[in-house]
């Protein structure tokens, strides 16, 4: 078993190897020229992608501004289709295609560019050897994807850049599960070391749970699939506690050097395991704050480049627990559009550009109130993985906002098709009591939703 440590542990170091170097010829941009215009990739075109582009137009002129914008995605349609310069329609999982795509707009990596990997699912490897052998600038650095899609690698990179986790051990057999249950004790959090939105992930509270864990994470994961980790689960997080995304952005000054700076932490709570709704300012305590803060600005640090890293943290009363890290925009931090100066896409866009970046762009917009963000989902009992949407009432849902007299707001993202829970849109909502804030998200959320018309 020792290697699979060891594997990771050395492409840890190799990060901050390549950090070093990548870092020593990266340089502020001066002049954007049409002519020859800054190529900016977004592999993945959702909200995110969507989020980040339009920032290109609407920050910097778009390509007669000298920035040419160009999407990637699996299906005709997608969010940031129309936003981009050029768009693609690739199995963003078939590296050959995908590499031929990039070549294509950027055939030579010495031409100013960046490659935004806006999800998980694409072939990350051959993302990292064009990053890496090939001097493509893969944002913020090759080597972040390939450590935080990892939550091995993950947990041993934040152990060695000393922030806290969860007591947690690793195991590759349905044996090791339970030797290590028998150990701490129950009750545990089985994950296996690749997936999201919680596919393959026990809760187990009973020894029965921990017998099918380990045979069940194996048939959800993805990529190398018979390892899985196991945490202790902190059953006070939900009752008692809360979670965090925390922002930071790496980004020039005005001297020519990068640094870090912290963004106002983004709460959130999730009855599932999904993006459900989240909010600014955080209600944590400040002792908290400076803790989240420091923890994500050490992560960021380590693995350098340009750009934004989030990472996801458990927070009970003072004590913080570091839990996945992003180095990109984050669906919780989709709530900066309204409660930042400049959203978490146009800083994301600006920094990996290469311009120097004044702090006061992250601050806090909302003043003496929560703004709070909450998903608007397509029918949990829709038939279907691809439904058509025939459009939606748009004028009923502003009028509705209106006639309730609420501070609030909707992000309609004009996905064509959809399936059960798919996420379609945003509501949100203003209050001085955050509670309330959350309440009126809330509703204008369900209003929207029975808002959309789906073809059945
Ligand atoms: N050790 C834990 N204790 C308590 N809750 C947890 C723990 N690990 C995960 N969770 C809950 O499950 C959610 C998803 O877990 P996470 O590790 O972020 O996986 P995913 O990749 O699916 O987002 C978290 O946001 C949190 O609500
Ligand atoms: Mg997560």
């Amino acid at each position: 078993m020792g290697d699979i440590i060891e594997e990771r542990e050395k492409i840890i170091e190799e990060a901050a190897q390549f950090k070093k170097e990548y870092e020593s010829i990266l340089e502020p941009i001066d002049e954007l020229n049409p002519k020859r215009p800054f190529v900016y990739i977004s592999i993945g075109g959702g909200e995110l992608g969507d989020l980040v582009l339009t920032a290109a137009k609407r920050e910097l002129g778009g390509i007669n501004g000298g920035i040419m914008t160009v999407a990637i995605d699996r299906y005709e349609g997608f969010p940031a289709q129309d936003v981009a310069d050029y768009y693609e329609i690739v199995d963003m999982l078939n590296g050959d295609a995908l590499e031929k795509c990039i070549k294509k707009y950027i055939p030579d990596p010495k031409e100013p560019h960046a490659i935004y990997l806006e999800i998980e699912r694409i072939d990350t490897l051959r993302m990292f050897k064009l990053g890496k052998t090939e001097g493509y600038r893969i944002v913020s650095t090759p080597y972040a994807p390939l450590i935080g899609m990892d939550r091995l690698g993950t947990k041993l990179l934040f152990e060695k850049v000393g922030v806290p986790v969860v007591e947690w051990q690793y195991a590759d057999s349905e044996e090791e599960v339970k030797r290590i249950a028998k150990d701490m004790g129950l009750p545990l959090i089985i994950k296996p070391i690749m997936t999201s939105s919680g596919h393959g992930t026990t809760i187990a509270r009973t020894w029965e749970d921990v017998e099918k864990a380990y045979e069940y994470a194996v048939k959800h994961a993805r990529g190398r699939g018979d390892i899985v980790v196991v945490e202790r689960y902190l059953e006070e997080l939900k009752e008692k506690g809360t979670e965090i995304t925390q922002l930071v952005l790496r980004h020039f000054d005005e001297n020519g050097n990068i640094v870090t700076s912290l963004l106002p932490p983004v709460e959130h709570k999730r009855p599932g395991a999904t993006y459900h709704e989240s909010w600014l300012p955080a209600t944590i305590s400040e002792e908290a704050v400076r803790k989240c803060q420091e923890y994500a600005k050490r992560v960021a640090e380590y693995l350098g480049g340009l750009g934004i890293y989030a990472v996801e943290q458990f927070v009970i009363g003072d004590e913080v627990y570091n839990s996945e890290f992003a180095n990109r925009p984050h669906d919780t931090g989709m709530v900066t559009r309204w409660a930042l100066e400049k959203d978490e896409g146009a800083l994301h866009l600006l920094a990996s550009v290469g311009l120097p970046l004044s702090n006061e762009l992250m601050r806090l917009k909302v003043k003496e109130e929560y703004c709070v963000a909450h998903v608007v989902l397509a029918p949990q009992d829709l038939h279907g993985e691809e439904v058509p949407v025939r459009g939606w009432n748009a004028g009923k849902v502003y009028a509705y906002i209106r006639k309730k007299g609420y501070k609030g707001d909707i992000w309609y993202f004009g996905k064509p098709t959809a399936y059960p829970s798919r996420r379609m849109g945003l509501a949100v909502a203003y209050h001085e009591d955050i509670e309330e804030a959350r309440r009126r998200a809330e509703e204008i959320a369900h209003f929207a939703e029975k808002n959309i018309i789906y073809e059945v």
